[in-house]
């Protein structure tokens, strides 16, 4: 389905690696737009259409996820992305509504293209396919130390780690690092976020940014 032209609304997009804080931004940065009664849209990824939820389970909790080739990632989480941008961001946009997107296509390009290693130009053209004209309008890095992102993902709760987060350290380092360079070729987009700062001084970074930027 080709995609018309988004108008009124805004895409925001949070990224970086497990256990740097961008859901609780998220959810404060979406109290801020709510007070200022514009209608706000939380999607994630992978997931957040029925369609995309099942796709995750594959990916990410399939218990012989290990044998899943790289290839079959990247189009896995494309093909998840394709169906959340068409059933519900493109449509909210048109709304005129603010879309927070807990990570879009710069994870793929990162996990995939650097920390899995596959080409950059197949990895582009893949997720270019996937979003149609749908792209952020910024997009916010939390950047964490490896160590405090390990850290932080070993005290979670929950039980086993999933298979993404049993990467190595030297995978987490490759992507902080690819976030890290993605946002110094594109500075109009990213906006980079010291995520060792506390959740309160966060908060309102990005809220000042994010309301410069846009407006
Ligand atoms: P999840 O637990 O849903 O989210 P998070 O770690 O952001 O709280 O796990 C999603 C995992 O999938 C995470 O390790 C990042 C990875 N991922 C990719 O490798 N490529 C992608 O395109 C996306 C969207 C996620």
């Amino acid at each position: 389905m080709p995609l018309k032209q988004k108008v009124a609304g805004k895409l925001i997009s949070f990224e970086g690696s497990e256990g740097s804080g961008k859901s609780t931004q998220i959810s404060r940065l979406a109290a801020h737009f709510q007070k200022t009664h514009r209608e706000v849209v939380s999607t994630r990824e992978p997931g957040g259409t029925e369609i995309g939820e099942q796709i995750r389970n594959i990916i990410v909790h399939n218990s012989k996820g290990d044998e899943m080739c790289a290839e079959t990632e990247l189009l896995l989480f494309a093909a998840a992305r394709a169906q959340l941008v068409r059933e519900v961001i493109a449509p909210a946009l048109t709304r005129g509504a603010i879309v927070l997107s807990d990570r879009y296509l710069d994870s793929s390009t990162v996990y995939q293209g650097i920390g899995r290693n596959l080409a950059a130009d197949p990895v582009a053209q893949i997720n270019r396919f996937a979003v149609g004209n749908v792209m952020p309008d910024v997009t916010i890095v939390i950047d964490v130390p490896t160590s405090v992102s390990l850290a932080r993902l070993k005290q979670r709760a929950s039980d086993l780690p999933d298979r993404m987060e049993r990467e190595n350290l030297d995978f987490y380092t490759k992507i902080r690092e690819g976030y890290l360079l993605l946002a110094k070729g594109l500075p109009g987009r990213f906006l980079v976020i010291d995520g060792t700062k506390t959740e309160d001084a966060i908060e309102k970074k990005i809220w000042a940014e994010v309301s410069a930027r846009l407006a």
